[in-house]
């Protein structure tokens, strides 16, 4: 959020991640080896069924732990709820959230609900980590590779769902990447000693990997037609009416940064759709790269190479081929 910007920066010797990289969550030292992870997200329902919304939902706010490379542990509910829809609507939200939530091995302890025009839904989620193992947008570096671990399209596809110019039959493949966990894929990178990671969530591909490009002081090159898709999503980009809002606000805000030498524009907007439970963008030393794809691929995590990190230029901090 922009708005984080104008904040003081706070100085305190034991937090490890603020505000200052955008990074997934706030990261503080509690002792040498272990360290608290806080995170907070909620939004409108993407989907019409109440179920798959809550789960989509809770692993969007565990995805921020992941991220970071930690464990979640502790949830709360955060609600807005309008008082003339039926509470069963709400139950299922948090049963689909309570679901994914014990898969996660999170125990929801509590929350706060209000009375709102629209239905809203997230968590807050606490984890833990050992602060040295916390991988955040900083720390990648020149002849890394980078890694994707889900395709993209979800904001295209959900805004065609919405407006029933898609079937639900047809994005089965992208509501079980939604409502995937990021946790074998956090736990998996950990291990191979990612430098970076991040999760691809509202701004989009290209916009997350802003974020790690900045926040490493490096230049990243990413090929388009490694970046797997969601089925449909292709096609759907290709109408006006599927693109969501954001995705043209993320284009209007990363544009001046990017080189773009591809010459498919429905795929290079897809760069800019703004995901929901994303995947994670791990940059890991490329000698390593192809270990970590392997060892995903057999925990069930769709992983793919979709670039590399150079070293830092002028003119430009992402190139797209
Ligand atoms: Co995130
Ligand atoms: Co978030």
């Amino acid at each position: 959020m922009q708005v984080l910007h104008r904040l003081p920066h706070i100085k305190d010797k034991d937090l490890l991640v603020g505000i200052e990289t955008a990074d997934d969550a706030g990261v503080y030292r509690l002792s040498e080896r272990l360290a608290v992870i806080s995170t907070l997200d909620f939004f409108p329902p993407i989907v019409d069924d109440p179920f798959t919304f809550g789960a989509i939902a809770a692993a969007n706010s565990l995805s921020d732990i992941y991220a970071m490379g930690g464990v979640p542990r502790l949830a709360l509910n955060i609600v807005c709820f309008p008082k003339d829809l039926g509470l069963d609507v709400l139950n299922e939200i948090i049963r689909g959230s309570m679901d994914k939530l014990k898969e996660a091995d999170t125990l929801l302890v509590g929350g706060h609900s209000i009375v709102d025009a629209g239905i809203k839904y997230g968590l807050s989620i606490t984890g833990f980590i050992n602060p040295k193992n916390v991988k955040a947008n900083k720390g990648a570096v020149p002849g890394d590779a980078l890694i994707l671990t889900k395709p993209i399209g979800t904001g295209v596809i959900a805004s065609a769902l919405k407006a029933g110019r898609l079937k639900q039959s047809k994005a089965v493949d992208a509501l079980a990447g939604m409502t995937a966990l990021n946790m074998a894929a956090s736990k998996a990178m950990v291990e191979a000693g990612a430098n970076a990671c991040t999760d691809i969530t509202g701004f989009g591909v290209l916009g997350h990997a802003m974020e790690m490009a900045r926040g490493s002081g490096v230049n990243l090159v990413i090929r388009s037609s490694d970046i797997p898709l969601y089925p449909f999503a292709y096609e759907l980009v290709k109408m006006n009416a599927n693109r969501p809002r954001t995705l043209f606000s993320n284009r209007d805000f990363l544009i001046k940064d990017i080189n773009i030498s591809m010459r498919d524009s429905d795929l290079e907007l897809l760069l800019f759709d703004p995901q929901t439970s994303g995947g994670l963008l791990i940059s890991i030393p490329s000698d390593r790269a192809s270990m970590l794809v392997r060892r995903l691929k057999r925990a069930g995590v769709p992983a793919t190479m979709i670039g590399r990190v150079v070293r830092k230029e002028k003119g430009w901090r992402i190139m797209v081929e």
